[in-house]
C-alpha cells in the first residue's frame, strides 16, 4: 500500500471559497414580520436557535431574543446538549450541525443551508485521513471540531479552539505523541506553546489564511495604541503580532475587558456584532486581508457562514427540510471523543472554581 501524502490529499481537496450569497435587503416592516414568523415557529415546534458568532447580526440578535444561544463552537455543543428543546436549529456551518446531532440523537437538528461547509472539513476527507492514522498507531488522534462526523469517529479526542491548548497540555503531560488534524496553523501554534510531539495534517481555513503579516505591521504603525486580537487559525506571521490569541469567545472577552480603546481584529467580521454589543464605545478595526502575497481569493467573512439568513431560517422551520442525519455506527464512535472533550472542559471549569470555562 502506498503511504498517504497529506499535502497531496489537501491539494486535491482544496476548495475555492464560493461567492458570498446575495441576500436581498429587507424593508424594516418585512424584516419585523419575518422575525415574528420565526419566533412563532420556534414556539410551535419547541425549537431553539444555536448560532455562531460569525453569522449575520440579525440571526445572532434573534437567537438571543428567543432564548437560544450565540457562542463559539464549544459552547454551541454544550448548549445543544443541555437544551430541553425538541429541535435545534443550528445557524453556522455543517460540522456544527453534525456535532449537535451526534450529541443529541433524539433531537431534530435543522440547518438553514446544508451546503454551508468549512474548508478545514473539506481538506480532511475521512478515507485518506483514516489511512494516515492507521500508519501512525502509536499517536493519539486529536481532531479539531471543524471536521466531518466520519473523521471524528476515527479520533481519540475532539477539540475546539477554546479548549485545544489545555487538552494538548494534558496529553503532553501524559507523555502521549499526537496526530493533529486538520488545521496546520492552529496545530503549529499549540505545538510552539506546549512543545508537544505533534504530527500535523496540513489543512487551513481559507478565511483566516488571508490575513497578512506585512500589511498588519503597516496597520499597527497607523494605530500604535490598538491591541491586536488574532484567532489561532491565522498564519504564524499574524499570530506573532497578537496581544491576544484565542477562540472567538476569548477575543470577544478581550475587547470587553481590556483597558484599550482600539482593537485590530484578525478573525471573521461577523464577530463584530457581539463585540459592539458588549463594548459599544470601542473602535474595531478589521485586520488586513490584502498585502504582499495576498491572493484576494477571500475576505474576512466566511462565505459558508454567510449562507445563513433570516429567509432560509424561516423556510426550514416552516418545512422541516435540511435535517441533519448521521449514520448510527458513525455516531456511536464520534460521540466518544466529543464527550471526552466536554467532560474535560467541565472538570477543568470545576477545578477553576466554576469561573474558568474553556
Ligand atoms: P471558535 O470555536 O473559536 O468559535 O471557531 C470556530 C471557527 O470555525 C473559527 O473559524
Ligand atoms: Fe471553516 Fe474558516 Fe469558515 Fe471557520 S471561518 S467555518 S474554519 S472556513
Amino acid at each position: 500500500m502506498p503511504r498517504i501524502d497529506p499535502e497531496a490529499v489537501v491539494r486535491r481537496h482544496r476548495i475555492a471559497p464560493p461567492p458570498h450569497p446575495h441576500w436581498p435587503a429587507l424593508a424594516p416592516t418585512d424584516k419585523a414580520a419575518l422575525e415574528g414568523r420565526i419566533e412563532r415557529l420556534l414556539r410551535e415546534r419547541n425549537a431553539v436557535l444555536v448560532a455562531h458568532y460569525y453569522t449575520d447580526g440579525d440571526l445572532q440578535a434573534l437567537a438571543e431574543a428567543t432564548g437560544g444561544c450565540v457562542a463559539d463552537s464549544l459552547e454551541m455543543a454544550r448548549f445543544g446538549a443541555a437544551s430541553q428543546a425538541d429541535t435545534l436549529v443550528v445557524c453556522g456551518v455543517r460540522f456544527m450541525g453534525e456535532t449537535a446531532k451526534i450529541l443529541n440523537p433524539e433531537k431534530r437538528v435543522l440547518m438553514p443551508d446544508l451546503n454551508a461547509t468549512c474548508s478545514l472539513d473539506e481538506n480532511c476527507p475521512a478515507g485518506p485521513f483514516t489511512a494516515f492514522c492507521d500508519e501512525h498507531p502509536e499517536r493519539t488522534v486529536v481532531v479539531y471540531a471543524n471536521t466531518s462526523a466520519q473523521v471524528k469517529a476515527r479520533a481519540d479526542w475532539v477539540v475546539t479552539s477554546g479548549i485545544a491548548l489545555a487538552i494538548v497540555e494534558h496529553l503532553r503531560d501524559r507523555g502521549e505523541a499526537i496526530l493533529w488534524a486538520p488545521d496546520k496553523h492552529l496545530g503549529h501554534y499549540i505545538q510552539r506553546l506546549t512543545g508537544a510531539d505533534m504530527l500535523l495534517w496540513p489543512g487551513a481555513c481559507v478565511v483566516h489564511e488571508e490575513f497578512k503579516g506585512v500589511a498588519l505591521e503597516r496597520l499597527r504603525r497607523l494605530h500604535p495604541d490598538a491591541a491586536v486580537l488574532v484567532h489561532p487559525e491565522s498564519p504564524d506571521e499574524v499570530v506573532d503580532q497578537a496581544d491576544v490569541v484565542g477562540s472567538t469567545t476569548a477575543l470577544i472577552t478581550a475587547v470587553r475587558d481590556m483597558d484599550r480603546k482600539e482593537f485590530i481584529v484578525a478573525t471573521d467580521e461577523g464577530i463584530f456584532w457581539k463585540m459592539r454589543q458588549l463594548a459599544p464605545g470601542k473602535r474595531l478595526i478589521p485586520a488586513p486581508t490584502a498585502g504582499e502575497g495576498a491572493t484576494c481569493e477571500s475576505c474576512a467573512h466566511c462565505p459558508w457562514m454567510a449562507m445563513n439568513a433570516l429567509q432560509n431560517l424561516a423556510r426550514v422551520l416552516e418545512t422541516g427540510e435540511n435535517e441533519i442525519h448521521i449514520d448510527s455506527a458513525i455516531r456511536e464512535r464520534a460521540v466518544v471523543p466529543i464527550q471526552r472533550m466536554l467532560d474535560f472542559a467541565r472538570a477543568r471549569t470545576a477545578a477553576q472554581g466554576g469561573k474558568g470555562g474553556a
